[in-house]
């Protein structure tokens, strides 16, 4: 397994494009199933959660040709409906292709995410919003079989705020037929931007970017092209970047109107940012960084995929952050790994008290997720001494040549490629 190599406290200069956003790009491609035909995807990231996804595609019978970040999508032959459970079991995205499947065919056959049960857990909110569009689920053999001929327009009310529940059920929605009002749907920009993908497409959804939705369902959708949006996190991720070394980076191709709640932080913990149309350019020249308390909570709050980046600012701020998930209660399998640096962070159930420390020092650590994984590159950038990040699979699932990027604007980064 690779892993990343850093030696820290080389200041970032210059400039770091960002890259189209993973979680925008995923529910899109799984919509192409919804119409049969040819799709052409711009500004695509080469990211290892969008080859899987296009493998998963494939083996329901599209074809995908792939050149840079652009991804030629043909659905015509996209017949098959069962998602198997190697492919799901790596990316609970995947799950995606259930709406989709159900609304071009009427039935599917879904295997349930690694680590799901069936019931109240973390695809419940996808199943029940299926259910009320009349769709009949089984469970067999781990897989969600669904059926529904034909779905029917319903009311149907997200109990919580769900960026995957609103975009799997929303995939349904838009053939069933007659009226569906989705109400307290996500607000996160990678529903909206699949929500104005289907009706390039040829949908009925009005209310875009509000809490309810009205999809008056049709009987025919039309295959459409789509630029993916910037990835938020990325830009998010990048900022903090800045914060752990000095210097001054622009981020171009970004999307500041996505970012204000993360912006404001990044300026309480001292960053100095501006912004344009499509750019943030960011500047930590002197002094610490100053303690910051976040907490995550749905769009447009602070994203939960940032609380670990920030996290890495706070190590080395003067003073005590509070550093508080709702989303994801525990999500902070980076805490024992930043000890490891030398951070000090006490956790209060979903609190992280996280009281700076005047410098971190380089050590081997394990990354255990995505944005675990970045918070250690963080780390390890102002770390002295060498750090060695591992398993940086996890970051090649949603960075796209994240060391590239780094090392372009002066950063001591490297992959070290390993056995397995
Ligand atoms: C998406 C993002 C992920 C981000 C998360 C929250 C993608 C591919 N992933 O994940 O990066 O961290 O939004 O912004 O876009 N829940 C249920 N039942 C359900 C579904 C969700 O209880 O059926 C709960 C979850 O446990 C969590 C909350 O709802 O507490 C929000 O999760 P959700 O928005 O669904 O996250 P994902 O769509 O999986």
């Amino acid at each position: 397994m690779d892993s990343l190599i850093l030696r820290g406290g080389r200041p970032l200069e210059g400039e770091i494009p960002i890259s189209g956003s993973k979680n925008a790009t995923l529910p899109l491609l799984a919509a192409t199933l919804l119409a049969p035909g040819f799709y052409r995807f711009t500004n695509v990231p080469q990211l290892k959660d969008v080859r899987t996804m296009s493998n998963l595609l494939r083996i329901l019978g599209a074809k995908i040709d792939e050149s840079g970040h652009e991804l030629l999508i043909d659905t015509s032959h996209a017949s098959h409906i069962e998602a198997p459970y190697d492919l799901v079991k790596t990316m609970r995205a995947s799950f995606y292709v259930l709406g989709a499947l159900l609304g071009r065919h009427g039935e599917a056959r879904v295997s349930l995410p690694g680590g799901c049960a069936w019931g109240p857990r973390p695809v419940d909110l996808h199943l029940k919003g299926m259910e009320a569009l009349g769709a009949t689920l089984t469970l067999d053999q781990g897989y969600v079989v669904a059926s529904a001929l034909p779905l029917k327009g319903a009311t149907f009310e997200f109990g919580i705020s769900s960026v995957g529940a609103s975009a799997n059920v929303l995939m349904a929605a838009v053939r069933a037929e007659g009226t569906t009002v989705l109400k307290n749907v996500a607000l996160e920009p990678e529903v909206t931007s699949l929500a104005l993908f289907l009706n390039k497409m040829g949908a009925r959804i009005s209310g875009i970017g509000g809490r309810d939705l009205t999809i008056q369902g049709v009987a025919e959708l039309q295959p459409a092209d789509a630029v993916m949006s910037p990835d938020r996190i990325e830009t998010g991720s990048f900022m903090c970047a800045v914060g752990m070394t000095k210097g001054k980076v622009k981020l171009t191709h970004a999307d500041p109107q996505q970012l204000t709640a993360v912006i404001e932080k990044a300026r309480q913990a001292g960053l100095t940012v501006s912004v344009g149309a499509d750019w943030i350019s960011v500047e930590h020249s002197h002094g610490k960084l100053r303690p910051i308390d976040v907490t995550t909570d749905v769009y447009p709050n602070f994203p939960t995929d940032l609380q670990a980046p920030f996290m890495a600012l706070a190590t080395i701020a003067d003073g005590v952050s509070h550093i508080t998930d709702t989303i994801y209660a525990d999500r902070f399998t980076h805490v024992a790994e930043l000890f490891r640096l030398g951070a000090q962070i006490h956790m209060d159930n979903n609190i992280a008290v996280v009281t700076g420390v005047p410098k971190l020092t380089g050590a081997p650590v394990m990354s255990t997720d995505l944005r675990a994984s970045v918070c250690l590159v963080l780390a390890g950038l102002a770390a002295e001494g060498e750090t060695e990040v591992k398993r940086v699979y996890h970051l090649d699932r949603g960075y796209e040549k994240l060391e590239e990027k780094l090392s372009r604007v002066g950063a001591d980064i490297r992959r070290a490629e390993g056995d397995l």
